[in-house]
């Protein structure tokens, strides 16, 4: 399965502020493609924390783009995924309320989840790794992962090393914020002084510089 890392940051790297309200880094443009993306994915994977921070909903806009997805051989709605370790995540939020797609939810052994066993599906692990998801995923016959989110798990894939590709859109502003999200927190990356990634791809859409990286 291909993982491709999808991420928006300010000048300074930041992916949010630290305020309570969502920053808003895309330009219109920038949006739309990645809308795009997302349809042309089969599932898309959040962590909980930006279930808590920003609760997105996720979902494929439109029919004609459920329709465009049903004739790409995918389900007509992405299929959303996040992982928790804490279990603190709420039946309102929009992750579980919106979209008719599969939601799954990869939880840590022993934690409860009966407040939203109804609403996905639960696969609870001993320890929760990149290589674990992409393996129980490629295992349902996913051929495309987008992950979008936050900081921990951008770190988690990169660190591990699960990455084949990323989309990343630098929006014209800083953030000058320490205590805000960074794209990655310290860590070991395949991609290194020694391993630079490979630029395969750099557009402007709208005021953003989209960058793509192979390996
Ligand atoms: N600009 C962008 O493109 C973009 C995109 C997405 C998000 N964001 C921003 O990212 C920020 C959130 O980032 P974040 O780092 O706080 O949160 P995050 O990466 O979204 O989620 C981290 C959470 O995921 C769960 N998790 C991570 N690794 C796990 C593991 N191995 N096993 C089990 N659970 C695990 C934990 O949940 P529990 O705490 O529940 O155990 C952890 O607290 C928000 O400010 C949001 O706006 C920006």
């Amino acid at each position: 399965m291909e993982v491709i890392i999808s991420v928006a940051t300010s000048l300074d790297g930041y992916i949010d502020d630290s305020t309570t309200q969502r920053l808003k880094l895309s330009s219109p443009e920038d949006w739309d493609d990645v809308l795009k993306l997302r349809c042309e994915c089969d599932a898309i994977l959040v962590g909980a924390g930006t279930l808590r921070i920003d609760n997105p909903s996720l979902v494929v806009k439109s029919d004609e783009e459920r329709l465009k997805r049903v004739k790409n051989g995918l389900d007509s709605d992405i299929i959303k995924v996040s992982l928790t370790a804490s279990g603190c995540v709420s039946r309102e939020m929009r992750f579980f309320t919106e979209g008719n797609g599969t939601k799954i939810l990869f939880v840590t052994d022993g934690v409860d989840t009966s407040s939203v066993d109804d609403l996905c599906e639960v696969v609870s692990l001993k320890s929760i790794t990149a290589e674990n998801i992409v393996n129980e995923l490629s295992n349902r016959g996913f051929k495309r992962l987008l992950v979008e989110g936050g900081s921990n798990i951008l770190t988690m894939f990169f660190n591990e090393n699960m990455v084949d590709k990323l989309r990343l859109a630098i929006a014209p502003f800083f953030v000058g914020d320490s205590k805000a999200p960074r794209f990655v927190q310290d860590a070991i990356f395949f991609a290194n002084k020694d391993n630079r990634m490979k630029l395969i791809n750099v557009r402007q859409l709208g005021d953003m510089a989209v960058m793509e990286y192979g390996r």
